[in-house]
């Protein structure tokens, strides 16, 4: 970065994303398109107008005008009202209209970019979480524990990322040929992409408290990307490969070898758990005039989620640890997850969010706000694509160092097996009490974890599940 422009100091500008274009439409109304999609951002005065279309090249983030004229006001409401939908990037630059560092893309709906204050007494280091990867034609520095993605404007700034596996003082940082500005450092900070390193603690301890230091790399990017809330990259049933790949077969191809024949062995008889299992079905219209009952939840809990007793392991390579068993296996006996429900209609039980304690076999309010409780129902009934909200929402969370302080290498997948094995039971259990019931696939972790004030790495969502009485005719 040697050109003398490459000595101005770097400016933050925001800029719309790719893709995204601000539309005029008669009385001053601005409309964000994107996608095929449409966002009606508001009625703006000529002033603020003429300087929103300087958002598509870039404007300096702090505003160019007097920051408290009305038009900065008008355009910091507008920039926030984009930012929420995702619709801005922001773009670090040497001078307006100098050379790009980074493109920065924010990943979570309240992310706003900040000088973190750089320390010079401390060494500064890349957090193990972050990483570089090409994606298309870019290259992006990632991390699950960021709140937005740096796209690399200039491939000097990946020598420079480089230079930090190992720490590196500001004033060592500053005398090397390639070091982008403490701008963008204190830019990577404030994404936890950099973090000052306390000597006395080492590297791994310095990031962050216990329950980080538990989590290794591969896990915490799982459970980021597999989610909502921490990124903002399209999900879902979206079938992004429908057009190119056909659909693998419905039931694998048998193999060509000879087949003994079961049905003529023995048939599956009239078992009562047999019986069960075919008649368990997901529903997803719930019958708005019954709803479930404050007594069905109790027996549906006790029955399926229970402690059932408590006791210490005598022998062996648990000896002293402590197992809270349920009605349902897991891993290590690790027992790791907690249910927690979020009520919207319930014969007894007021609307609100609650954590089950499967000891006390008790119901404990949680203060969540009117509209997190709202967010979580209607996503539930979102992902069903139900004409009625469910009934209550279950969200299974998993206290991730149960199962991390113990094992390594698959902490996460054993969290999600666990996942499955709960949801059949759940599933098991109100079949058994003809209540309705239907998974969800994937949750916003970042709003369970508003909603509980529990940080996403220490106590997090990783499953759904709604329940109540069906609606008679949902079939
Ligand atoms: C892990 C898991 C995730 C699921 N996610 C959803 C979901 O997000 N939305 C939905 O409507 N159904 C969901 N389902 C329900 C499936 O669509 C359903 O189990 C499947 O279609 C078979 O139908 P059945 O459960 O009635 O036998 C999920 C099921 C499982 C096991």
């Amino acid at each position: 970065m040697s050109d003398d422009r490459s000595r101005a100091p770097a400016l933050l500008l925001v800029k719309l994303g790719p893709g995204v274009a601000l539309e005029e439409e008669a009385g001053g109304v601005l409309r964000a398109r994107f996608d095929r999609e449409a966002l009606l951002l508001g009625k703006f005065s000529a002033a603020a107008l003429r300087h929103a279309t300087d958002l598509s090249a870039g404007r300096p983030l702090s505003g160019v005008g007097a920051y408290d004229a009305p038009e900065e006001k008008e355009l910091r409401g507008l920039i926030q009202r984009l930012a929420l939908h995702g619709l801005v990037e922001y773009q670090l630059s040497r001078g307006a209209d100098g050379p790009g560092i980074v493109a920065i893309e924010p990943q979570m709906r309240d992310y706003r970019p900040n000088f973190q204050k750089l320390d010079g007494t401390r060494p500064y280091a890349l957090s193990r979480f972050a990483y570089l990867r090409r994606r298309g034609e870019d290259l992006v520095l990632e991390s699950p524990l960021a709140g937005a993605s740096f796209r690399l404007c200039d491939a000097r700034v990946a020598s420079a990322l480089a230079r930090l596996a190992t720490p590196q003082t500001l004033a060592e940082l500053r005398s090397a040929p390639d070091f982008p500005g403490e701008e963008f450092l204190a830019l990577l900070v404030d994404c936890r992409f950099t973090l000052a390193i306390d000597p006395a603690k080492g590297l791994r301890a310095s990031e962050g408290d216990d329950d980080l230091a538990l989590w290794e790399f591969h896990d915490l990017l799982f459970h980021v990307r597999s989610t909502n809330g921490r990124h903002a990259n399209p999900t879902g049933g979206l079938y992004a490969h429908a057009h190119r790949i056909p659909q693998p077969p419905v039931v694998r191809p048998a193999w060509p070898g000879p087949a003994i024949e079961l049905a003529k062995i023995a048939d599956a008889g009239d078992s009562a758990l047999a019986a069960m299992l075919r008649r368990r079905r997901s529903e997803r219209v719930f019958d708005d005039a019954r709803p479930i009952t404050l007594a069905e939840v109790a027996r549906f809990l006790d029955g399926a989620a229970r402690i059932v007793s408590r006791h210490r392991v005598s022998e062996g390579e648990g000896e002293g640890m402590e197992v809270a068993a349920r009605p349902y296996p897991s891993g290590g006996a690790s027992y790791e997850l907690e249910l927690y429900l979020a009520v919207d209609k319930c014969a007894g039980l007021a609307r609100g969010f609650y954590h089950y304690d499967a000891d006390r076999h008790a119901l404990v309010a949680i203060g969540a706000t009117e509209r997190q409780l709202g967010a979580i129902i209607d996503d539930g009934q979102f992902a069903m694509g139900a004409p009625t909200r469910p009934q209550i929402m279950i969200t299974m969370s998993a206290r991730f160092g149960r199962v991390s302080w113990k094992y390594s290498g698959f902490a996460y997948s054993l969290v999600l097996k666990h996942v499955g094995v709960v949801m059949q039971t759940l599933y098991l259990m109100a079949t058994e009490m003809e209540l309705g019931a239907c998974a969800i696939g994937v949750g916003d972790i970042d709003l369970f974890s508003r909603m509980t004030g529990l940080p996403f790495h220490v106590e997090g969502a990783v499953g759904q599940m709604a329940i109540g009485r069906a609606a008679q005719d949902s079939s």
